[in-house]
């Protein structure tokens, strides 16, 4: 095939792509519902290696849930060691058929319901603004559930990184947590973070260093944002 820039190699950072295609991520929903679910299994396993095969440089799956009450019943999860074997056939599958990995991390917040679902938890937002999306009305998060989320996406990229994913992207698209903070539409927090540009992006920022802090600074970290929601003020 012609496309010479298209099927050339490609390096961001220290990872190394085949060429330039990408293939962005899709939450399929195939995990096991449940407290102990979110496993990836052979289902979730042959999906990613098919499309590996299909000649792709970098896959991004997921989304995969780094707190089991701030996602969808069915995401891949990695907020405990026993996701590790799982994440690390994955990372095996994708790297025999000559494709790099990268596994997105996905907070739903408002859109989300497993923390209602298993009993864990509200439903979480940057403030109580419902969605269509879910049924259940959102509470505003407390600056201790705001670290504690925080905590538990570095926890996960430690994960990451240590079953052989060659890349994390951060979710700040399509409205979820981190959109939900940026925008002015589900954030009305007056402490310090809402109100300002500044503040509203705090969350994200906050987030970003400690998933850094997590992987060190050689590893490739994206971050996925939407330039516009078409969600009206
Ligand atoms: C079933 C499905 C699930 C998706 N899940 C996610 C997701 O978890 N995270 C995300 O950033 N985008 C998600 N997307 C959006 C896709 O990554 C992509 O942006 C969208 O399909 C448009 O790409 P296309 O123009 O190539 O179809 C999803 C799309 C579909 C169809």
């Amino acid at each position: 095939m012609q496309y010479r820039f298209l099927n050339s190699p490609l390096s961001i950072g220290s990872l190394e792509l085949k060429n330039r295609t990408v293939m962005t991520s899709m939450t399929m929903m195939y995990c096991e519902e449940g407290p102990d679910g979110g496993y990836v299994n052979d289902q979730l396993l042959n999906f990613y290696v098919e499309r590996a095969k299909g000649g792709v440089a970098l896959i991004i799956a997921g989304g995969v849930a780094t707190d089991r009450y701030v996602g969808y019943g069915k995401m891949m999860r990695l907020d405990d060691d026993r996701y590790l074997p799982g994440m690390k056939r994955l990372a095996e599958g994708v790297h025999a058929q000559g494709a790099k990995l990268c596994l997105q991390f996905l907070q739903t917040g408002r859109y989300g319901n497993a923390g209602a679902v298993y009993g864990d938890s509200d439903t979480l937002c940057a403030s109580a603004v419902p969605s269509s999306f879910s049924p259940d009305v959102p509470r505003e998060m407390t600056q201790e559930e705001i670290r504690t989320v925080i905590e538990n996406a570095a926890g996960a990229a430690g994960r990451a990184r240590a079953a052989g994913a060659d890349a994390i992207e951060l979710c700040a698209n399509s409205g979820y947590m981190i959109a939900q903070f940026l925008s002015g539409v589900t954030n009305k927090r007056t402490d310090a973070y809402g109100g300002s540009f500044e503040n509203r992006c705090r969350f994200g920022l906050e987030m970003i260093r400690a998933v850094r802090e997590a992987v060190g600074a050689d590893y490739p970290l994206i971050l996925r944002v939407a330039g516009n929601h078409f969600i009206p003020k």
